[in-house]
């Protein structure tokens, strides 16, 4: 049993406080936000995410999970104490780090004794040496400690079984001994382990999700031009990822990637790049296939019901991606706003993401269900991948449309069935129809 202090209980602070909770040691978790820490005492979840509550209540009721708005207790016993708070995009797509700085200040004011502060926030390279600076300047005695970087690789609506099977483990330090350490604290996860220095972790985090940014943005440029040769991209994806040196992960065509960290990290990648004199030409094209990925939908769309103004269209899912109810940078937001602009009635459903997305876009009309919301629409677009979609009863949902228009944006459908039921359908990037129109 370790005593480990947690501060910011976003996604990667309240995943991180649950788990290692669970896995037996003691967490006070700290947030600024009394709301937050009130309403997760009564294990109220600030986010959605499948089996939090869950896991956050048996360990509050074993004492081994503790959340406070005081730093002094948070630090009191602690030997680790994460760094899990926000780093948004600031100007020119650099990330924000106003709250790892309030964080490391914090810190040094209230830490009594030795401590190993651990970096899992997504922070530019160099930040662990200058957060290493902050605590030495502002420390009022000297007390040991040490900063080492973990960056976190869990997915949001997987976060759990992310964080308990993790493919590695990257730690970044120059002090060995205090990396051991935090090593021991990842054993149980049985992952490997690798130790780098400080700026080789933190850019590991980076690269890793432009990759899977690029992957996603290369799979997207593929579909278009499968649209235009009568290819079908999801049997190109799968022939491709049998190759191992390929894999068959992230390469699903569809609306463009969005989320709080893909967006942020590649441009907050190419920035660091910029500020060095050396031009992202890659990840530049990256962020501008996934900008017009959205449109292209839009595009699509348009080609099917000409203008959309005066029309209602629906919109199956809102939330960024499945199993959450987060909006930040949801293609969403782009399609809803665009039709919303150009005068069209827009409605939608999504199973959790309905209230957060209401803030953004006030003027949505919410539905129920999926059936409530075709009903009377001209044309419905999938624009998140949830599983209560891939097996609704589509002959129902035709017959409550006006227009049987469905644009499928995630390609959960297959193209031939819909057509057979009467839609006029186009997923992303599925060849021919029978016409040799595009689908
Ligand atoms: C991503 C990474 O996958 C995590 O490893 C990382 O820890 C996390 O960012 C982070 O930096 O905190 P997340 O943003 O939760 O996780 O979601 P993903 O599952 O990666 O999906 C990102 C976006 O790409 C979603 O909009 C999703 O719909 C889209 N996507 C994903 C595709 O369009 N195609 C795919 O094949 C896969």
């Amino acid at each position: 049993m370790k005593n480990i202090c947690v501060i910011g209980v976003g996604y990667v602070g309240l995943t991180t406080a649950a788990c290692f909770s669970d896995l037996g040691n003691k967490v006070v978790a700290v947030d600024i936000s009394e709301e937050r820490v009130a309403n997760l005492k009564k294990a109220i979840m600030p986010i959605y995410e499948p089996g939090m509550s869950e896991l956050v209540e048996r360990n509050m009721q074993a004492k081994r999970l503790f959340f406070t708005t005081s730093y002094e207790e948070g630090l009191a016993d602690a030997e680790f104490v994460f760094i899990c708070v926000g780093t948004p995009s600031g100007v020119d797509g650099e990330a924000d780090l106003r709250y790892v700085r309030q964080a490391a200040e914090t810190i040094a004011k209230t830490m009594k004794h030795p401590l190993i502060i651990i970096n899992k926030s997504t922070v530019p390279v160099g930040t662990g040496d200058w957060v290493s600076n902050i605590v030495h300047e502002t420390q009022p005695n000297p007390i040991d400690f040490a900063v080492v970087s973990c960056p976190e690789f869990l997915r949001e609506g997987a976060a759990i079984s992310d964080f308990n099977n993790p493919d590695r483990t990257v730690l970044g330090s120059t002090n060995r001994e205090a990396a051991d350490k935090v090593a021991q604290l990842h054993l149980p996860l049985r992952a490997p382990i690798i130790v780098t220095d400080l700026r080789t972790a933190e850019m590991i985090k980076y690269a890793s999700n432009a990759f899977l940014a690029t992957k996603i943005s290369f799979i997207n440029e593929i579909a278009r031009v499968c649209e235009s040769l009568g290819a079908d991209v999801k049997e190109v994806a799968a022939g491709m990822g049998y190759d191992k040196r390929i894999g068959n992960r992230f390469l699903e065509a569809g609306i463009g990637y969005g989320g709080s960290c893909f967006p942020k990290d590649v441009q907050a990648l190419a920035h660091m790049a910029n500020v060095h004199g050396k031009h992202p030409q890659l990840l530049t094209a990256v962020m501008e296939i996934n900008d017009n990925q959205r449109l292209h939908v839009i595009r699509k769309l348009e080609e099917m019901i000409g203008s959309v103004e005066g029309k209602v269209i629906g919109l199956l899912g809102l939330a960024f991606k499945q199993d959450t109810d987060d909006m930040r940078e949801a293609p969403s937001i782009t399609v809803a706003d665009y039709l919303h602009e150009h005068k069209a009635t827009v409605r939608a459903y999504d199973p959790v993401a309905a209230e957060n997305a209401l803030k953004l876009m006030p003027y949505l009309q919410m539905s129920e269900d999926p059936y409530e919301l075709a009903t009377g629409c001209d044309a419905l677009i999938v624009v998140t991948p949830w599983n209560e979609f891939k097996q609704l009863d589509m002959e129902r949902v035709r017959d409550v449309m006006r227009q049987a228009i469905l644009v499928d944006a995630r390609n959960l459908y297959e193209p031939q069935a819909m057509r057979d039921l009467g839609f006029a359908y186009r997923g992303i990037g599925r060849g021919y129809d029978g016409n040799g129109e595009p689908v």
